[in-house]
């Protein structure tokens, strides 16, 4: 059990939790969430032990083992299999264990002590799930979207992604009792993400993640806890039932403030009115004292959320690119290039919206360095537009901020690299309020980088592109890191920006809010793809299954693996997933989402087919009271009456179901 009692925890003169109380049970699913900068990763080092609590009390079980993905980008040639298996920490020291007695009993054959020493080395390590080890370790790897070739690659041929990935699934091959995923998703995939939810949801231990994405946390969570203006509050229930909680209590409260700030009121006047008054100063008096005595509700805090705009561009070129017959790739040391895509006949026009598409590994990355210079095309032409001033946002480029210098140095020395253009609204003054206005406020503009949060830099950066007022936004997984509001501050700027973007991104809202068509990228060409993003969504499982038959087609997959010696659930937890599950879990997701999305169109026919019927009942109702308003013979009366009595029963209930549909496929859309 984890337990914080009144813990206050700081980070310089900040304080990020404020007295926290609560406790974790053994075997719960936790996901932590709250604004960027809130101290989620602050509250990970204390329970990882890299931060001491500044008061109250902190305690976890000693015992527990903890598994956590480490942030540095591994730098090693060992093989990507090699790594992960490393991560099963007491693998590695019980294979030294034996070593040392192999060692000795080489030294001293006849000992009995050091043959016993050995038998015993031998027995723990087979215990420990040595046999099994490696095919443990490649399912990881191959569930989080490597390829079967790539298993026996040395981790530092991969790109920065996939190294976090390795680091990823270093963590998930460790035995543990406690499990800290910190935004674990930033660096998946669709197919890779919904493997990672079946993972989780077989592990046996305790888990805290935190994230951002709503529907992992959903699938993998049973348990929420907050953070918010320095108060940790629990929540028993996973994120989507958190906000329903939270939006109860928040109306709760509010009603509470407002009826309390009513009363005050009202005491307030009958103080005002006869304090002066000699024979009811008694009543003001005790009514002066009510009012000290009264325990205030707090009003609600305004979040601090912040909307930014894209300036409008000084020109917009058009077209603004146009790639011919180019090939792009990989320039390689001792090999030939390696050619991702080719056939690449391309143009993009001013105002355009693409959003890029594509399995993993395809090469959306290619085109979008390509275009954004950061790479040659190996053959044909990519011709810009003149003027043409491109704002590129990759996730690496968060390793473009310099961690020593603050927001402010930051915008100062952009200032000076743009040149006179800018001159005119660049003093300290205007730069201040540049970042103010995204909520980089007083303190935070003198805050080293270094030390902000991850989201903080994330914005840091879409504040320095907006400044460079590009006309061509070349976005790669923009929303990483962002907390939801203010990924909703960056899909109405993007919405509302004049010049032409293209993006890649896992995010299926932001797609689906800033994009009006577009591009294809697989199998080494780039087109059009003409469907919408449950189609996209569909080709992508087919995609994922037909890479998945190629690979098996490749290699034999490893063997399923007996079940290991030991008993400890930690270790039963380190099983991974077998991929019959995993594929049946797939498929169920996916059946899933495609049943939702279904599910309104019966939905909307239905409110078509009432509506057509609404209109009709309503022109035979009108016509019968035309009829009823002229003088007629009684039994036709009666049987107009009759009629228009049933007509008006009909008119209710459709309206009643009108109603009801409408609640239901809003609710679905929404
Ligand atoms: N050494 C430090 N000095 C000053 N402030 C710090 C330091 N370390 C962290 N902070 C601040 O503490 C706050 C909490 O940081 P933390 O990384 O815990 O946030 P987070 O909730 O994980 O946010 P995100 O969702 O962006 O990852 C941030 O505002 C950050 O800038
Ligand atoms: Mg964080």
């Amino acid at each position: 059990m984890i337990t914080l009692k009144n813990v206050i925890l700081r980070r310089s003169a900040k304080v990020l939790l404020d007295g926290a109380t609560v406790t974790i049970n053994p075997g719960e699913k936790v996901g932590l969430v709250g604004r960027n900068g809130a101290g989620k990763s602050t509250l990970f080092a204390l329970l990882n032990g890299g931060l001491h609590e500044d008061g109250g009390d902190f305690s976890l079980p000693k015992q527990w083992r903890l598994a956590q993905v480490a942030q540095n980008m591994p730098e090693t040639s060992e093989s990507a299999t090699d790594f992960v298996v490393a991560g099963d920490t007491r693998l590695v020291e019980l294979r030294e264990q034996l070593a040392t007695a192999e060692a000795a009993h080489a030294a001293e054959p006849d000992d009995a002590d050091a043959g016993m020493a050995l038998a015993h080395a031998y027995t723990d390590l087979a215990d420990a799930g040595e046999h099994d080890a490696v095919p443990r370790a490649q399912a990881l790897i191959l569930g989080l979207g490597f390829k079967v070739h790539e298993l026996d690659q040395p981790v530092d041929s991969f790109s920065g992604g996939w190294r976090m990935r390795l680091q990823l699934a270093r963590a998930l091959m460790c035995p543990s009792d406690l499990l800290l995923l910190d935004e674990p998703t930033n660096h998946l995939d669709l197919d890779a993400l919904v493997w990672l939810e079946a993972w989780l949801q077989r592990y046996a231990g305790t888990m805290i993640v935190i994230s951002h994405d709503r529907e992992f946390l959903d699938a993998v969570t049973d348990v929420t806890l907050h953070i918010e203006h320095a108060k940790l509050t629990r929540y028993g229930g996973n994120y989507s039932k958190f906000e329903d909680m939270r939006a109860l209590q928040l109306e709760q409260q509010q009603a509470a403030f407002a009826k309390q700030q009513e009363k005050i009121a009202h005491l307030q006047k009958f103080i005002d009115r006869f304090k002066a008054k000699a024979s009811k100063a008694k009543q003001a008096q005790s009514r002066v004292k009510a009012l000290e005595r009264m325990e205030r509700v707090a009003p609600l805090l305004a979040e601090a959320d912040f909307t930014f705009e894209f300036k409008e561009p000084a020109n917009i070129p058009n077209p603004m690119l146009t790639i011919g017959d180019a090939s792009f790739g990989y320039v390689q040391e001792d090999a030939p290039p390696k050619v991702i895509l080719t056939h690449v006949n391309r143009s993009v026009l001013a105002g355009q919206r693409i959003g890029i598409l594509g399995a993993n590994g395809q090469g959306k990355s290619t085109l979008v360095k390509t275009i954004a210079r950061e790479m040659g095309a190996l053959a044909g032409t990519v011709t810009e537009g003149k003027g043409l001033n491109i704002g590129y946002f990759a996730q690496q480029e968060l390793d473009v901020l310099h961690p020593g210098s603050n927001p402010l140095e930051h915008m100062v020395r952009l200032a000076r690299d743009l040149g006179p253009q800018s001159r005119e609204r660049s003093t300290e003054q205007d730069l201040r309020g540049f970042l103010g206005s995204f909520n980089f406020s007083g303190d935070m503009v003198k805050q080293p980088v270094g030390t902000m949060s991850g989201g903080e830099k994330a914005r840091l950066v879409l504040a320095m592109m907006v400044w460079q007022r590009p006309n061509l936004l070349l976005l790669d997984e923009p929303t990483n890191h962002l907390d939801l509001a203010t990924r909703e501050a960056l899909a109405v700027a993007l919405n509302e920006f004049e010049g032409t973007l293209m993006l890649v991104s896992h995010d299926r809202a932001l797609l689906r809010s800033v994009c009006d068509e577009f591009w294809l990228v697989g199998r080494g060409v780039v087109k059009d793809f003409d469907g919408d993003l449950d189609d996209y969504q569909r080709y992508l499982l087919d995609e994922a299954k037909r890479q998945r038959e190629l690979a098996k087609q490749a290699a034999e997959p490893p063997a399923p693996a007996p079940a290991p010696v030991a008993s400890a659930p930690a270790a039963e937890a380190a099983r991974p997933t077998p991929d019959g599950d995993g594929r049946a879990q797939r498929q169920r997701s996916a059946q899933e989402r495609q049943q939702r999305a279904e599910q309104t169109r019966p939905l909307r026919k239905e409110l078509a087919s009432i509506d057509a019927r609404l209109t009709s009942a309503g022109a035979e109702k009108s016509a019968l009271e035309a009829r009823l308003a002229q003088p007629l013979p009684a039994p036709e009366i009666a049987d107009a009456g009759r009629k228009l009595k049933l007509l008006g029963d009909e008119i209710e209930a459709l309206e009643e179901r009108w109603m009801t549909l409408s609640e239901q496929i809003e609710a679905l859309a929404a």
